[in-house]
């Protein structure tokens, strides 16, 4: 696709998640990076953008038309992030919104776009952590409170860049295939079996293609590697909200337990992990149920795989989007649902079978904070010392880990409870 291309479809994207589309459900099979780094980047570098633009319209920002401020925010980002030449930039915006039907705006554009590049620095520099990582102030001030000025901005940080392609391989050949053709991969620093190839990231996409791999960012695979590892082999496992299935897989292909139930709410989501699992070989029962009522016995369960739906601020880099639409009234709808889950979870297990509870969320309401009053038929396992000690974690209050996302992985935490003898 050419440059002009990749922005218009950007373009469309991005008014469309401005409607409230999710930018992961955008993109089609065809990799079109220019589209994606576009698309995502504005979306990261959304109030950043904004703080420069903004002041140089002459209307509110907020009643500036939606295909107005999307070419405003499409030419400024080519310009100062992605390294276009701004006479470049400016003409591809200035021809876009005339593709986007507003040819009247075309001076507009023009003219706001000199000006932004001019006073972009200051947003740049800006003290103001929100609008220097664009993100909302209320996440920037939670952090800060919770984990410290450092890490808060190591997150925002690590936020703004791309994540890059990890899988792991179905087929156990295909890493001899790809290394007689002279790819060059890279294993994870800390995630074994993790693997990248930093110089040919598409080599890996073919192979996903054809169903030799798996793409799953690290921290997730962690998930999956930890929780086999706090059971014994031959034992009864489930998966209650397993869709699309890449624990699952990955953690019935170490620990081939004697039964597998993998479970999800929606019947879509679950066919997903009905083929992953059918590629890896695992006999497993796949159905659509409710987590919180599961179709299963009380105390049946030797290990519960809970990877539960959150917020999902450990993944902002991914998902840029869910910045601006989170709020903190949303974090406490989310952590009663999963607490709701957590304890159908914990009545699933037999006498010293283990929860595993896992988000991809950083926060802890979602997490450790699920955990106080736990009934004492419950323990808690610490699983630090359980973890490869190069990993990049932090011990929460409860006996779990953090990882903050980092150019390594996403954001997750994990927690572990055994049931009592
Ligand atoms: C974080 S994702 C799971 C990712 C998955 N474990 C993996 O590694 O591929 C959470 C999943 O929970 C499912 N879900 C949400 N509410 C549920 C419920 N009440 N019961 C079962 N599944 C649910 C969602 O459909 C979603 O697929």
């Amino acid at each position: 696709m050419s440059n002009s291309a990749d922005r218009i479809t950007a373009a469309r994207h991005l008014i469309r998640v401005e409607d409230g589309a999710y930018s992961s459900r955008l993109f089609g099979a065809r990799r079109q990076a220019g589209v994606r780094t576009r698309t995502l980047g504005v979306l990261r570098w959304r109030r950043t953008l904004d703080s420069t633009l903004a002041p140089i319209v002459k209307r509110p920002w907020a009643k500036v038309d939606v295909e107005i401020r999307t070419a405003l925010r499409l030419g400024l980002f080519e310009m100062v992030l992605l390294g276009v030449p701004r006479p470049v930039a400016t003409d591809g915006a200035v021809h876009l919104i005339r593709s986007l039907g507003r040819s009247s705006a075309a001076g507009l554009v023009n003219a706001v776009l000199r000006r932004a590049y001019e006073r972009w620095p200051d947003a740049e520099g800006a003290k103001n952590l929100g609008i220097r990582y664009s993100h909302p102030g209320w996440l920037v001030t939670k952090w800060t409170k919770e984990f410290g000025a450092t890490v808060a901005e190591s997150v925002l940080s690590a936020n703004q860049s791309e994540a890059p392609l990890w899988v792991w391989f179905l087929d156990s050949e295909a890493r001899e295939r790809l290394a007689e053709r002279g790819v060059a991969l890279q294993e994870h620093p800390w995630c074994p079996d993790a693997w990248s190839a930093p110089d040919n990231a598409r080599v890996l996409v073919r192979e996903i293609e054809n169903g030799s791999a798996y793409a799953q960012d690290p921290s997730s695979q962690l998930v999956a590697n930890l929780a086999g590892s706090l059971v014994e082999p031959e034992c009864r496992v489930v998966d209650l909200c397993a869709a699309p299935g890449g624990k699952a897989a990955r953690l019935a292909r170490s620990l081939r337990p004697s039964s597998m139930v993998v479970l999800d709410l929606y019947p879509k989501r679950v066919r997903l992990a009905q083929n992953l699992l059918a590629r890896v070989g695992v006999g497993a029962c796949i159905a659509a149920a409710d987590a919180v009522r599961p179709p299963l016995r009380s105390g049946s369960m030797d290990l519960t795989l809970l990877d539960a739906p959150c917020s999902g601020t450990g993944t902002l880099r991914r998902h840029p989007e869910i910045r601006w639409r989170l709020s903190q009234e949303d974090l406490k709808r989310t952590a009663n649902s999963q607490k709701r889950l957590l304890e159908s979870g914990l009545d699933l297990l037999a006498v010293n079978g283990v929860l595993v509870y896992a988000t991809c969320s950083i926060e802890p309401e979602e997490n450790e904070g699920l955990l106080e009053g736990i009934p004492a038929q419950y323990e808690i396992v610490d699983l630090v010392d359980r973890i490869e000690s190069t990993t990049p974690m932090v011990a929460t209050d409860k006996g779990g880990v953090r990882l903050f996302p980092s150019e390594d992985g996403d954001g997750f935490t994990i927690h572990a409870l055994r049931r009592r003898k």
